[in-house]
Formats: C-alpha cells, structure tokens, sequence
C-alpha cells in the first residue's frame, strides 16, 4: 500500500492506479479504524479495481467544544489495517494541505438546506457544511468512480448525497455514493471510533440504546402511536444511566421529515443520546 501526504504525490498515485480504465473507489474516514470502517474497504474492494482510503481528522466539522483534540488518533496501527485490507493508497493529508492557510482562512463552504438542519444538524451546527466540504474536496482530489459511506451516521449520507446530486456528481458513470449497513458489537451497539471513550459500566449501559430502539420499532410496526412510544425509549434510555437524549424521531428515510406515523413510505427511527459524556448515535429502518 501507498500513501501519500500530498496532492502531487496523491494524483501521480491515482494515474497509476488508473491505467488501463482501472476503477477506483474511496473510503473517506477519520481514522480510528474499527470493524465498521474494514467492512467500507471490503465492500469498496468487491466492487472496484483498486480501493483507497482517505485518513483526516477534519477541524472544520468539530464545534468549539467538541472532541477535535481529543479524537483519536492511531496512523500507525490504521495504515497496518488498511493494507491487510488490501487498501492500495491511503490519502493522509495534513490540515495544511487541506486547508492551506488554516481552516480560519477557508472561504469556501457548502451548505446543504433542509436534510442538513434537524436531528445532529439543530445541535452541532456547521458540522454537515465541514462534513459537505471536506468530502467534496476528497471527490475532486481522490476521483474515484465509487465512495462507501456508513449508514450508521445516516444523516451526514443522506447529506451526501443530495451534495453530490445538485452538484452533479454522480451523473451516470461518473460517481456512485454507497451506503453500507450498519456494523455492530455482539450485543446490538453499532460501532465507532467514539465507544472506547466509554467506561466499562457504561459500554454495558450503552447497549440498552439499541435494545430499546428494536422494541420502539416493533411497537410502532403494530400499530402503536410513536409519540408515547418514543418518549418511553427516552424514558428508558435515563434510567438505563444516559444522561440525555438530543433527539429519538421517527422520520422519513429519504427527506429525513419527522413523522407522527408511519406514511407508508420507508421510515427511519432516529437516536442520539449522551452518556458520561459520550454522545452516541443509532438508526434503524422502520418498515412502513
Ligand atoms: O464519517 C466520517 O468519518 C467523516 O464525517 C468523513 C465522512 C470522513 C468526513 O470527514
């Protein structure tokens, strides 16, 4: 596996991969890399020649008081990951190449209205423009005719791709946003790089979230009104030992609009909740 730290070294990368009309698909990340991350690398392998993984801790999509220092940070043991992976070049850009003159200076910022604002957008906010941003600068510079994103952080895809849709990026045969289900620890909680700021009794605590939005989703497939039914799982989130719920919310899959009942559409239940510090976020399909 290759990497490269700068854009010179990325593009002479990307032509070789390139010859012979190769493929080419992307994995952007934050690194930290878990299960959930090598299964984005090896769905992007089955469906491309060759796969890069792009590694960058993004400023720009941390609030003030958010945990920008504090993410982790592990090049050595992700580079190890991705090459047993088979990744064929990871992209590490520095903070200076990505944002030349500091992310203070970057002028440029893409805003995408409605599906951006509600859910993590109403209480991080400028965290999708950062997020819209930054993979849309890692589409230009990587090129790659496929990119696989978690739908774990399921707003920031459908974020991505309304981005990629007004901005014309994924005309037919030039790029293809992939959504890959969410992977999970044996007992239900989804993965990330954020689960070992937890503490072991609330690692265990955190797999009520869940277990407790299975049961919301069964309620709510048979009939029962979502309302009582979502503020039960609130309910049983506080007194599991979560501290806060930002948001539990039955919403429509594609336009992420809350519901008060099922439409018939495809339905998505929502969470995002804190415990001891840690905020966690979850979603499930609903089936409408
Ligand atoms: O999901 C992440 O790890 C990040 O938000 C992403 C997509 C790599 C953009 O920084």
């Amino acid at each position: 596996m290759q990497t490269a730290h700068s854009l010179d070294v990325l593009r002479n990368s990307i032509g070789k991969l390139r010859s012979g009309s190769n493929t080419i698909g992307l994995v952007p990340t934050m690194g930290a890399l878990h299960e959930g991350h090598l299964t984005l690398i090896r769905r992007a392998r089955e469906a491309c020649d060759h796969v890069v993984a792009s590694i960058f801790v993004n400023p720009t999509q941390f609030g003030p008081n958010e945990d920008l220092d504090a993410y982790p940070r592990q090049m050595e043991e992700d580079a190890a990951m991705l090459q047993s992976e088979g990744c064929a070049l990871l992209w590490a850009p520095g903070v200076e190449v990505m944002y030349p003159g500091g992310p203070e200076n970057f002028v440029t910022s893409i805003s995408v209205r409605g599906v951006s604002e509600g859910l993590c957008g109403a209480s991080r906010p400028g965290h999708f423009d950062g997020v819209a941003t930054v993979v849309n600068k890692l589409f230009n510079q990587v090129q790659p005719d496929m990119a696989f994103f978690g739908e774990k952080d399921f707003q920031q895809l459908a974020v991505i791709r309304a981005m990629a849709r007004d901005l014309d990026l994924t005309l037919p045969h030039v790029l293809s946003i992939i959504g890959v289900p969410t992977v999970r620890e044996p007992d239900g909680l989804a993965m990330s790089s954020r689960n070992r700021y937890l503490s072991p009794t609330d690692r265990d605590a955190a797999a009520t979230l869940p277990r407790a939005m299975k049961e919301a989703i069964a309620r709510i497939e048979d009939g029962q009104d979502p309302s009582p039914t979502l503020a039960a799982l609130e309910d049983e989130l506080l007194g599991a030992g979560f501290s806060s719920v930002d948001y539990a919310v039955l919403a429509d899959s594609a336009s992420l609009a809350p519901l008060n009942r099922l439409s018939g559409n495809a339905a998505r239940l929502l969470v995002a909740a804190r415990i001891g510090g840690t905020r966690l976020i979850d979603n499930m399909a609903v089936a409408g």
